[in-house]
């Protein structure tokens, strides 16, 4: 095997490796170290309005229930019977009612996880005090639901203080103010690394998004902030006023939009696992769900204002397909590095000093994974 010092190449740095991008082993590891200590995004609060609602989610290599108690704080469990282990819940949804009961023996858990019933034994019989499930941290921003599998987890906050893409910078833009229009689901032959290198860079953008860079010239340069902004926007082009396909479109702005200057583009990547793309008229939220080391399942819900989603005479199409297109554009290119990247032929990635969100993102990598 080849040594760091004789990868070292003039102009470059070393990424991942091939092994790092197909290795099950490494995998597991990540989802230990990376997944199962990080607040994870899981899904959006709106989606648990009434008691009863569900999300079932996988963090990590774990499924996790989640749902409000009867005073409407959130809770998240290991989704695992405590009687012989099945899985309590295959789904996300509404209408459960307010008890957790087991599709095996139909043993039941209160919304605070308590064991309530255990059907055809004495109600004194089994102790059932010892048999609550198992929760796991959960808290929420902005309308988004993360979850954390560590129990000394920092707090939420101050966990999004410490990410690099400063994503707190973007709460002017008041995304729990606004509605989901729309989630679609891609299963993408591609690690989540792939991707979130992918989401770091834009020297692929003009190449790769054609579309896009008529939009938003600066990312024509590689590059996604402007020099001359220190809000870490990005201008769109004269006359342009939404990433849409339809530039004459009469959607209503985003909170804090009507106050800049330009009509602008912002992003985040909050590591691990969730992309926040806010444009003029849509904040566009994006999760990984690994699979496997060459699997990722892509979440993506699509936030609107609610005077927008609740006029049906509005056509959202144009800018959600928008959006759909580049992260199609973006999906092909993940699934050609994986084929790539799984040759005998090929040692590790390189990243260039353009790249420097790359670097940002291998160096936390390496401080949890090691
Ligand atoms: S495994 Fe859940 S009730 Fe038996
Ligand atoms: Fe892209």
């Amino acid at each position: 095997m080849a040594t760091m010092t004789e990868n070292q190449i003039e102009g470059l740095s070393e990424s991942f490796t091939r092994e790092e991008y197909n290795s099950q082993e490494i995998f597991n590891d990540e989802m230990q170290k990376i997944y199962g200590t990080n607040w994870c995004f899981a899904g959006l609060c709106e989606s648990l309005n009434k008691i009863g609602d569900r999300l079932v989610v996988d963090i990590g290599s774990e499924s996790i229930l989640i749902l409000r108690n009867r005073e409407s704080e959130l809770r998240a469990y290991y989704n695992v019977c405590q009687h012989r282990g099945s899985n309590l819940c295959d789904t996300s949804g509404s209408g459960f009612g307010a008890a957790i009961t087991c599709p095996y023996h139909s043993w039941s858990y209160s919304l605070e996880g308590a064991l309530v019933a255990t059907p055809l034994h004495e109600k004194d019989s089994i102790d059932r005090e010892t048999l609550h499930l198992k929760s796991v941290q959960v808290d929420h921003w902005q309308g988004c639901i993360f979850v954390s599998l560590d129990p000394n987890a920092k707090p939420l906050l101050e966990w999004l203080d410490a990410h690099y893409s400063r994503p707190r910078e973007l709460e002017k833009f008041e995304m729990n103010s606004l509605v989901n229009a729309r989630t679609t689901v891609d299963e993408v032959s591609a690690n989540w690394k792939v991707l979130a290198e992918n989401y770091s860079e834009c020297l692929h953008c003009a190449v790769v998004h054609p579309e896009l860079v008529d939009l938003v010239p600066i990312y024509k340069t590689g590059k996604t902030i402007q020099d001359d902004r220190e809000d870490w926007g990005a201008s769109l082009a004269p006359g342009k006023t939404s990433l849409s396909h339809n530039q004459n479109e009469t959607l209503a702005l985003l909170p804090a939009m009507e106050g800049l200057d330009e009509y602008s583009v912002f992003g985040a990547f909050v590591y691990p696992n969730m992309l926040i793309d806010i444009s003029p008229t849509v904040a566009v939220l994006t999760r990984y769900v690994p699979r496997s080391p060459t699997h990722t399942t892509i979440f993506t819900d699509y936030l609107f204002p609610k005077s927008v989603v609740n006029d049906k005479s509005l056509d959202l199409e144009p800018t959600i397909s928008f959006s759909d297109m580049v992260n199609r554009q973006d999906i092909a290119v993940c699934e050609r590095v994986q084929r790539g990247v799984a040759s005998r032929s090929f040692i590790r990635a390189y990243h260039t000093k353009m790249e420097r969100y790359c670097h940002q993102l291998i160096r936390r990598y390496r401080s949890e994974i090691n």
